[in-house]
């Protein structure tokens, strides 16, 4: 794939780390907030590389994103190829709403205090050219796990292939590098997942529970959730996103982060369509049943390049 590899944001493809800031934000609707908005945003890579110096061993990362409603304000003349609202679904029994907002920072280290130090100084710099939406603290639990008790992440795309799957080539040449980011705050029902046996769990996931063994083919129910979302294209090829999500929690309210980095969104809307719609023989991912996704966004992640060519 030819892609200039100096010029996309560290975190659309970086391994996971073990704390994350999600904070979504809206622009005021006010000129000198655009223009404020501009000179932040081309100054977040030159931000990143002074954390990224001054702390070598936190693997920091700052990811600065546009939603797809807003993208026309910020850039009326260039529009990334494929960026569409989120594909809000609903099939009377289950809901994937949309929620638009203006901006994502996905903000990710191995520590908490340089991620909190980090948005309090890009929001010092924004100051009241945005409004807080959401700030939603994502952190490693146990080996890898989701709150339900099973690990996360294990089939994403690994090494030089996510770069394949979550940036921008060229068929896109204004925005090569970039990356289409889907997020969905999920709210767990940990009572009612709790309440059900392990195998019950084991099933929905199609893996198991504690060594996170994959279940043989044969033996994933069609209302799996790895069976609704491992999918072929016509031509037999996987469709595949990379997965950046992480469990967030409280004592009130608890589940997962769920964000999608894509070289397209299209393998992210198919695999939506596929747990929430079914297959066509009323199998939707049973997943579902536990969990609500409460928020859904779409943004693009641009290159480097891209966002220091707003100053
Ligand atoms: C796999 C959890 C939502 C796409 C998995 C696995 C778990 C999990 C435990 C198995 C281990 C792994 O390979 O990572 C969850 C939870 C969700 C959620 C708790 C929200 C409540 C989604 C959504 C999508 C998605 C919204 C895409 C639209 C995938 C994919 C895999 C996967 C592509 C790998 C399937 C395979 O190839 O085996 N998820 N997931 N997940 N999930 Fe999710």
């Amino acid at each position: 794939m030819e892609i200039d590899m100096a010029c996309f944001q560290s975190g659309v493809i970086a391994e996971a780390n073990t704390d994350a800031l999600f904070i979504t934000l809206n622009v005021a609707p006010t000129t000198d907030a655009i223009v404020n908005l501009r000179q932040v945003l081309s100054g977040i890579p030159a931000t990143e590389l002074s954390f990224r110096q001054r702390y070598p061993e936190a693997d920091f990362h700052i990811t600065a994103a546009i939603g797809s409603e807003f993208w026309d304000r910020m850039s009326p003349d260039q529009r990334p190829a494929e960026l569409v609202p989120f594909p809000a679904l609903n099939n009377q029994l289950l809901v994937a709403p949309h929620t638009p907002v203006d901006l994502l920072l996905h903000i990710r280290s191995e520590r908490h205090d340089l991620n909190y130090e980090a948005a309090v100084l890009v929001l010092s710099r924004l100051a009241d050219s945005v409004m807080l939406d959401q700030e939603v603290h994502g952190f490693r639990y146990l080996d890898s796990r989701d709150l339900t008790g099973f690990v996360d992440g294990t089939e994403n795309p690994q090494g030089a292939h996510r770069a394949e799957v979550a940036l921008v080539g060229d068929e896109d040449l204004v925005f090569n590098g970039g990356s289409y980011i889907h997020l969905q705050r999920y709210e767990h029902d940990l009572e009612a997942w709790n309440r059900i046996t392990v195998k019950q769990q084991e099933d929905i996931i199609g893996r198991t529970k504690a060594d996170n063994k994959e279940y043989a083919g044969a033996d994933k129910a069609l209302s799996s959730h790895t069976k609704r979302t491992s999918l072929k294209d016509t031509e037999g090829r996987s469709v595949e996103i990379l997965r950046h999500s992480m469990p967030y929690g409280n004592l009130t309210h608890k589940g997962l982060m769920f964000a999608s980095y894509g070289r397209s969104p299209q393998p992210f809307t198919q695999m939506l369509e596929s747990m929430l719609l079914g297959d066509g023989s009323g199998n939707h991912d049973h997943l579902l049943h536990y969990s609500q996704a409460v928020t859904g966004q779409a943004f693009f992640a641009p290159s480097i390049e891209w966002l220091e060519s707003l100053l």
